[in-house]
């Protein structure tokens, strides 16, 4: 499918709500939208306040085009029950029940009762396992506001975002983009842009370790990280200064002290997700050979480092020249299935009328 016609431009900041006059086909109660993932250069990994979803510690940022969501809502005053399909299929319950929490917000805001059709498909390539809540819920959250008639403005629909995914609420905004910690009951916290895609021609290579879903999710993980690993409290008190040198790192486009810092942040993450009770470990085989590949290339001079996330891929940031080096290299890697390039992209955009 191809990605809608946007009513912003790229990297817009202001993502759902600068209108263009509706076209006459489409109608009132209907949007759909497009957002990108993201992967954290720091990262993001427990909650100072689980009821209002917020984060422990601040994370940045980069988001990826073109791996992408695209969600359609539909408020369907025939319809007696909120249905939410992904990639064709009914959602699993536990799924649908994170869709109708955003949809509930929005109706509450909104002061509507309608229930909702929500279809969404993931341009990620096929059985990658990459499918990611951040675009998802960005996506949503754009479509079901706009397709309700609200008006909000970025840093709002960024805190709806992050309701339901904290990671989500970055995905709003196009470039480097900074979440901050949030303090319990702050339920009003948003993701910050802090630099355009164009800041640094960077590009991400993602090597596929393993096929099918992870085994355990980012929220029960980290819950878990947080109430049993020993290590928790130091990660909450060497998160800020964590963030900080990867921000730095990129207002210079240092390469070296952003490579450093990346990975710091990520061991640290996985290590407190190993030391939590019971452990949890999302690597692979693939995912060590592929964070040697990386190593070495680097140790040759091979401007690349590597993070990952809840899963058993390995997010490789480059510098554009070196992508097709470090592509080669992981494809090459024992373990690998597949290899993806992603670039900083857009922020979410909204496209008002029938899916
Ligand atoms: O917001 P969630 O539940 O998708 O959690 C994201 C957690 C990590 O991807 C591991 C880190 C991050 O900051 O994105």
């Amino acid at each position: 499918m191809n990605p809608p016609k946007s009513t912003n431009p790229p990297n817009s900041m202001n993502p759902a709500q600068k209108h263009e006059p509706r076209p006459k086909s489409m109608s009132a109660g209907q949007a759909r939208a497009r957002a990108c993932a993201n992967i954290a250069m720091a990262k993001y990994w427990g909650k100072s306040d689980a009821d209002l979803n917020l984060p422990a510690v601040p994370s940045l940022s980069v988001t990826l085009e073109p791996l992408s969501t695209e969600t359609s809502v539909v408020f369907d005053p025939s319809a007696d029950a909120d249905v939410f399909s992904l990639d064709g299929q009914t959602a699993p319950p536990a799924e649908r029940a994170r869709v109708v929490a955003v949809l509930d917000r929005v109706r509450h805001q909104a002061g509507i009762g309608l229930r909702a059709r929500v279809e969404s498909v993931n341009h990620f390539p096929t059985g990658a396992g990459l499918a990611s809540s951040a675009s998802g819920f960005a996506a949503l959250s754009a479509a079901a506001t706009a397709a309700a008639g609200l008006s909000l403005s970025a840093a709002a629909l960024s805190a709806l975002a992050r309701s339901a995914s904290a990671s989500a609420a970055r995905s709003v905004f196009g470039g480097f983009v900074k979440l901050p910690a949030g303090r319990p009951g702050q339920g009003d916290l948003a993701a910050q842009p802090l630099l355009p895609a164009s800041h640094w021609d960077l590009s991400v290579v993602v090597a596929i370790t393993a096929r099918g879903r992870k085994a355990i999710g980012s929220r029960t993980a980290m819950n878990l990280s947080r109430d049993t690993s020993r290590y928790y409290p130091a990660w909450v008190e060497g998160a800020e200064a964590s963030c900080k040198r990867v921000a730095e790192a990129l207002a210079a486009r240092d390469f070296r002290a952003l490579a450093a810092a990346v990975e710091e942040s990520s061991l640290a993450m996985h290590a407190l997700a190993m030391t939590s009770s019971p452990p949890v470990l999302y690597w692979q085989p693939g995912s060590v050979a592929a964070l040697h590949a990386v190593r070495r290339l680097r140790d040759a001079g091979v401007p690349v480092c590597a993070t990952m996330d809840a899963g058993p891929h390995v997010k490789c940031i480059c510098e554009r020249d070196a992508r097709d080096r470090v592509r080669r290299a992981l494809s090459e890697t024992p373990g690998v299935h597949e290899t993806l390039v992603a670039v900083p992209g857009p922020g979410v955009r909204v496209t008002l009328g029938a899916p």
